[in-house]
């Protein structure tokens, strides 16, 4: 029969464009005539160099539908998107809702759907920082806890799913009441796998700041508890300094807009003034997926408080210094490829070394075989379509 499934996928910031990449080229290689996809943008991410390039690049439908919610507090910005998704769920009324990650987009779309008894389905389920007061918890844990099915990408993701009650051996038909959890490996290796030679063909970032394998340190920034904390943004600045000046190492670091404002009202002037006359330390706008992926292959170590660079750099077999206190990524940390030092002078330092000294680590595949989307694709269709 063709008979089809309509699902609508909420994105809102950088990171779910990158996601929701690895889903729409599935459906469209392998399910177009099973699955109809509607793409909501909340318009959270509203940049081109953090939105528009995605799509272009990634080969992203244009989406559906746009709320243009914008920068506002929590309460405000997710108010608006709750009250613009519930709007939309009623009008296209959807099989199911599509998630992504942590961000206040994936609670707006948990709650707007659940509350109307339209299923949700959270890719990147499972996952936790055990840390409260990141907003990132909160909404993880909520959607969590209002989803049918919840594809988690990695073995700790599920077991955190157990240990919060949810049963492994439900039967169908799931629901909100009976939800089903699977460990089913991480979209965002799909698309490292997918777009790893073409990043290479397509970008000449390396070119365009004279950079060469392995001569530079690759950091990312964005975390609020770092940009808006004015001790903890120092000391990260400081020590990647400090570690640029004395082992004639470049710092490259693609600006996050957060980030970008904190460096005028949030760093120290003399600090920024250091920064500034080291000729090393390369401030860049936000990269495009392509481009960051090339700075990714091609760095000595990642320096980083994101959770998808965190990722990225183990896909690309990179060490990876990570700017917190805690990981959801706990495996980075087993693997011993990834070293919590959160913003500590000496813990960055001595991870810096360790890893300098050590080459021979190893990566082993835990994020699954490349084809997460097209097993989430296939339970879509499955659970969803009417019999
Ligand atoms: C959000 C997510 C975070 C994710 C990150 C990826 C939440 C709670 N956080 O954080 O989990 O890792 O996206 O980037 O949802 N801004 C711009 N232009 C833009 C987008 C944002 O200037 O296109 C500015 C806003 O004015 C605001 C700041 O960046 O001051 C933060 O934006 P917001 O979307 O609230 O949170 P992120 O820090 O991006």
């Amino acid at each position: 029969m063709g008979f089809m499934i309509k699902i609508l996928t909420i994105i809102g910031a950088r990171p779910q464009f990158i996601k929701a990449a690895s889903l729409s080229r599935a459906i469209r290689n392998k399910f177009s005539g099973k699955i109809k996809e509607v793409i909501v943008h909340t318009g959270q991410h509203y940049d081109d160099n953090m939105s528009r390039v995605f799509f272009e690049e990634m080969e992203i439908p244009k989406e559906d539908y746009n709320l243009e919610v914008g920068s506002s507090s929590h309460g405000k910005q997710t108010a608006a998107m709750i009250s613009g998704i519930e709007r939309l769920l009623l009008k296209e009324k959807p099989d199911c809702v599509v998630l992504y990650g942590d961000t206040n987009s994936t609670l707006a779309g948990a709650v707007a759907a659940v509350k109307i008894h339209i299923p949700v389905v959270h890719i990147e389920a499972g996952l936790r920082s055990f840390n409260k007061s990141m907003p990132e918890e909160i909404n993880r844990i909520v959607c969590d806890h209002c989803s049918t099915l919840l594809f988690s990408p990695t073995k700790n993701g599920y077991i955190n799913l157990v240990k919060e009650g949810f049963p492994e051996f439900n039967k169908t038909p799931y629901t909100s009441d009976n939800p089903k959890i699977y460990h089913c490996g991480d979209v965002m290796y799909d698309n490292a796998i997918y777009f790893s030679e073409l990043a290479e063909k397509k970008s000449d970032i390396l070119k365009q700041y004279e950079l060469t394998s392995d001569n530079y340190i690759l950091a990312t920034i964005h975390r609020d508890n770092n940009t808006d904390n004015p001790e903890r943004f120092a000391s990260i600045f400081l020590t990647l300094n400090k570690i640029s000046i004395s082992n004639k190492l470049k710092i490259v670091l693609p600006l996050h807009p957060r980030t970008s404002k904190a460096l005028q009202s949030n760093l120290k002037k003399e600090v920024y003034d250091a920064i500034r006359s080291n000729p090393n330390f390369i401030l860049m706008p936000p990269a495009s997926f392509l481009e960051m992926i090339v700075l990714e292959k091609n760095c000595m170590l990642v320096c980083t408080d994101s959770g998808g660079v965190q990722k990225e750099s183990f896909f690309f077999k990179k060490p990876c210094i990570i700017l917190r206190p805690e990981t959801e990524w706990v495996e980075l940390v087993e693997c011993g490829t990834a070293i919590l030092t959160d913003v500590d002078e000496k813990k960055i330092m001595n991870a810096f070394v360790q890893f300098r000294n050590k080459k021979n680590l190893s990566f082993p595949p835990i994020f699954g075989d490349g084809h997460a989307s097209e097993f989430i694709c296939h339970e879509l269709v499955k659970n969803f379509s009417a019999d």
